[in-house]
């Protein structure tokens, strides 16, 4: 018998809810009534290990049978999975990767899809205000198709495409400063479509071997492609010219761009001086703003404790359906359940929410 257990990844979100479900209204309350640490109580409810005999004893005090919830390899080292479950439910600062984390944009999803599910692929562009979920969204594009389902929520969607294993996807950041030269975007691109970068890498060579060699179906990401415009003397007309014949006619319909900016591409490409017909390739696109409400619930239900009705309705009517609102209130309401403080989460939520005021309005 290991001197240590801990809770099996599949069992995290069950014990944290027995929390409640036990009349336990915080971790603090529990560990005073077993009379072990606080960071016992957290590490057993996190997934790490404890004591043995901790183990067995706060599981009894949780209505829960310690042998069924007990992880069968506790010396195994931790597998993909309880990364996940480790991280924090709520994504507030950087853009959603994982596609678990992310939710709606079903509207947008199946329209973006249509274009690349078929042949020729067609382009497309993401228009949203700053922090709306521009980049998020193009990172689900890239993943969901392919990500294993038992990494996903029961019932997301992810049979977006017939052949997701055929598809290359290349995500190109412009806020990278690498990307402002010529030779070392273009390099990118070769490196991550598997093909060999010729010395002194130049449009002309890049061409050759893209328009040769590019067989399958390719969807280039580019975001803050405003930032590539603005500050990227070298990625100058010529070269978007050359970026639009290759998807218009020199891959036989098999690549495909997909960009995200704030403002549309032929008003972008005005103001930044650019008169590439590149800008014009976008036949749909896709304006970000708030999520359904039922999207928005969706959202708030994955709190691994659940929340109160009223402040399920006061979420969503502060955040108006906002993402990243919704994200930070959620975060905030979660917090204040875990750690049982009494004091007004709701006017913390609505401090931290507050730089974000911009993406209220309009
Ligand atoms: N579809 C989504 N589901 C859940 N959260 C989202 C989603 N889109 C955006 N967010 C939230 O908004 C924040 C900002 O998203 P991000 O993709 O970085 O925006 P942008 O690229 O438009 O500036 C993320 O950190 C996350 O909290
Ligand atoms: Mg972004």
């Amino acid at each position: 018998m290991a001197r240590s257990l801990r809770v099996a990844v599949e069992y995290i979100q069950r014990v944290k809810s027995a929390l409640r479900r036990n009349g336990y209204p915080s971790q603090k309350a529990l560990a005073t009534e077993v009379g072990f640490s606080l960071s016992t109580v957290k590490n057993f409810l996190s997934g790490k290990p404890v004591d043995y005999l901790y183990f067995v004893e706060i599981s009894e005090k949780l209505g829960l049978d310690w042998q069924e919830i007990a992880d069968k390899e506790p010396e195994a080292q931790p597998n993909h999975n309880s990364t996940i479950e480790e991280t924090s439910p709520f994504v507030t600062g950087s853009p959603i990767t994982h596609p678990r984390h992310f939710f709606g944009r079903q509207k947008e999803l199946k329209r973006l899809f249509n274009l690349l599910k078929r042949h020729p692929l067609q382009n497309a562009a993401i228009i949203g205000k700053r922090r709306i979920g521009k980049t998020s969204l193009l990172h689900y594009l890239k993943n969901i198709t392919t990500t294993p389902v038992e990494e996903l929520r029961p019932n997301q969607k992810s049979d977006w495409l017939p052949n997701p294993e055929n598809y290359k996807w290349i995500f190109v950041d412009f806020q990278d400063p690498r990307m402002a030269s010529k030779e070392r975007f273009l390099s990118y691109i070769l490196e991550n479509l598997g093909m060999k970068v010729p010395e002194g890498c130049d449009l002309d060579n890049f061409m050759d071997v893209v328009s040769d060699k590019l067989h399958h179906p390719t969807v280039i990401l580019l975001d803050e492609i405003g930032v590539g415009l603005q500050r990227c003397p070298e990625l100058d007309d010529e070269f978007w010219e050359s970026l639009r014949s290759l998807a218009t006619n020199q891959t036989g319909g098999n690549l495909a761009f997909v960009l995200a900016t704030h403002e549309s591409p032929i008003e972008l490409a005005h103001h930044t001086g650019h008169s590439s017909p590149f800008f014009n390739i976008f036949g749909y696109t896709a304006t970000l703003g708030a999520l359904s409400e039922e999207e928005a619930r969706e959202l708030i239900a994955s709190s691994p404790i659940p929340f109160a009705e009223e402040d399920v309705e006061w979420i969503l009517q502060q955040s108006q359906c906002l993402p990243l609102l919704l994200q930070i209130l959620c975060r905030e309401c979660l917090f204040n359940l875990e750690d049982g403080e009494t004091d007004d989460w709701r006017e913390e939520g609505l401090r931290q929410i507050e730089p974000f005021a911009h993406l209220l309005s309009g």
